[in-house]
């Protein structure tokens, strides 16, 4: 089996001004100097990705945007363009968050558009999938992601592994504090592996990254990341917290 070295990912999301992010973000720096055997990525709002950006230019983490809108330029007033995010110095960009398509309306269609957007200008794209807690109930929950994957990635073509990250992110789970059990997790992971070994070949599959999501702590990171098929991490409000988060990247240590 591919080695996938573990990606833990910071979603920010509308928490932190520029001066609080650049603290945040100075701290980091400095709790994570040495660390070493993971990769590590942080997604300011946008108001502070330029500042971010400037205060980890020569450290190990990378940065990440939260969105993106897939036209290049024109008017779409208040919408940010993959070139512009790519230009303000971030390597990846979260697609389809749940919160953005259960507030924001976004569709799969919308999301593709995005992926196809992000790859385009060099962007990595963390595409966000997961059920909700009624249609796991309701025993939906693959048949959701199959559709989440497919239509995200229709038509996408990958040249390499490292070009797209998936995140599984249960909406059950989301901020609630109810973390879905490591099996639960796997179980998912595994089948959006297979997902993915349709899509783009077994090889190319078994090098991608699967991100775990929702509710993520420094007490429950090893069980997870320790699963087959879970290769880190998507982290919301524990990320915000730059020692909390520190600890996640050392695996609870
Ligand atoms: P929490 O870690 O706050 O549950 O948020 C997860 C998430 O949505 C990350 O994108």
């Amino acid at each position: 089996m591919a080695t996938r070295i573990p990606l833990i990912a910071g979603n920010w999301k509308m928490f932190k001004t520029g001066p609080e992010a650049a603290d945040a973000a100075r701290s980091l720096k400095s709790l994570l100097a040495g660390v070493s055997g993971v990769d590590v990525m942080i997604a300011p709002p946008f108001t502070a990705l330029a500042t971010v950006g400037d205060v980890l230019k020569d450290a190990s983490i990378a940065v990440g945007a939260q969105n993106l809108h897939w036209e290049s330029q024109g008017a779409f007033t208040g919408e940010i363009a993959p070139g512009m995010v790519k230009a303000a110095g971030c390597r990846h960009a979260i697609i389809g968050h749940s919160e953005r398509r259960q507030l924001f309306g976004e569709t799969d269609g919308d999301v593709n558009r995005k992926v196809q957007a992000a790859l385009a200008v060099g962007l990595i794209p963390v595409l966000c999938i997961g059920e909700t807690e009624a249609e796991r109930e309701a025993a939906q929950t693959f048949s959701v992601l199959d559709k989440q994957v497919r239509l995200g990635l229709e038509g996408v073509s990958l040249q390499n592994p490292g070009d797209l990250v998936v995140a599984y992110e249960p909406l059950w789970a989301i901020g609630t504090g109810k973390t879905a059990t490591r099996e639960q997790a796997q179980e998912a992971h595994a089948y959006i592996r297979g997902l993915l070994r349709e899509l783009y070949g077994e090889t190319m599959a078994d090098a991608m990254r699967i991100l775990y999501g929702g509710s993520v702590k420094p007490d429950n990171i090893a069980a997870l990341i320790g699963m087959d098929d879970i290769d880190g991490a998507l982290v919301g409000g524990a990320s915000l917290e730059p020692e909390t988060f520190a600890r996640i990247v050392k695996l609870g240590d």
